[in-house]
């Protein structure tokens, strides 16, 4: 795994999450998931929740749980990634209980609803008052807004060792709140495209050849514009780790190492101010 690509690591609130992509070099060293993202059954069941055929992006996945000073991780408040259908995926590596943060979602919140096109309007017009996500599309709900969309409770998926989730991330979800540190692994993919595009295949990201290097190429952009002060990288080299390693990396330029903190009890923060409540249209 000499030419492997390394991973990289971000910080977001408390959390630190791990990226390893699964170039051609780590899936020559990988031949059983190599077979699998190749697969019929994988891609078509990937393909089917991401409305597309172009060819997802493919990681092992790291979410480091309580790992550093910070605020409350904002991927534990349910959102909404995208304002068209977008999927990501799980395979996890192993257990995931409830204590340790296992992802969540709203069963039926994929559905373009009247009322929910409506709160999407609304959102879009009070974006000032979200957060950072929220204002750049990845709209946060609370749990009010939700009934009032008329959205049932979200469900809790924890899950053992060597279950597949996957998910269209256009409906609400979250990381669920970890009661304690917690390491999760999971080989993850991400799949969307522009959704203006009035057909589902004829992209080159189908291809494995293009899909396995379209991370470190677009990695590697990023960083270029970041040199040139175009642009902010975000997503830091580790040097040589491991999945399962602690964060902070090898050393290869990634954060500065913070003091951990103790969990807050699970606690989510609150949410951002909803936007004005939706007057149902048309809400039969
Ligand atoms: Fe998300």
């Amino acid at each position: 795994m000499r030419r492997c690509a390394p991973p990289r690591e971000t910080v977001q609130g408390d959390a630190v999450s791990r990226l390893m992509p699964l170039s051609p070099a780590t899936l020559r060293a990988l031949p059983e998931t190599r077979a699998l993202i190749d697969s019929p059954g994988w891609s078509g069941l990937l393909n089917y929740a991401a409305s597309t055929r172009a060819g997802p992006v493919l990681f092992i996945q790291t979410i480091h749980s309580h790992a550093t000073a910070g605020e409350d991780d904002p991927q534990t408040e349910l959102h909404s990634d995208t304002f068209y259908p977008s999927m990501k995926a799980w395979l996890y590596l192993h257990d995931v209980p409830v204590e340790d943060g296992p992802f969540v979602y709203v069963p039926g919140s994929h559905r373009a609803t009247p009322r929910r096109l409506w709160w999407e309007r609304a959102s879009s017009l009070s974006w000032r008052e979200g957060n950072g996500h929220h204002r750049r599309g990845s709209l946060r709900i609370s749990g009010e807004m939700l009934r009032r969309l008329g959205y049932g409770p979200p469900v809790t998926y924890a899950v053992p060792a060597n279950t597949l989730v996957v998910a269209d991330t256009y409906g609400f979800h979250a990381r669920g709140p970890s009661s304690r540190p917690s390491t999760r692994v999971a080989l993850w993919a991400q799949q969307r495209r522009n959704p203006f595009l009035p057909w589902t295949g004829l992209s080159p990201t189908s291809l494995p050849a293009v899909r396995d290097r379209q991370v470190v190429a677009f990695w590697g952009l990023a960083d270029r514009l970041a040199r040139l002060g175009l642009g902010k990288q975000t997503w830091h080299d580790t040097g040589a780790v491991s999945p399962m390693d602690p964060p902070g990396g090898g050393g290869g330029g990634g954060p500065p190492p913070r003091p951990p903190r103790p969990p807050r009890g699970g606690g989510r923060r609150r949410a951002p101010p909803p936007p004005p409540p939706p007057r149902p249209v048309n809400p039969g």
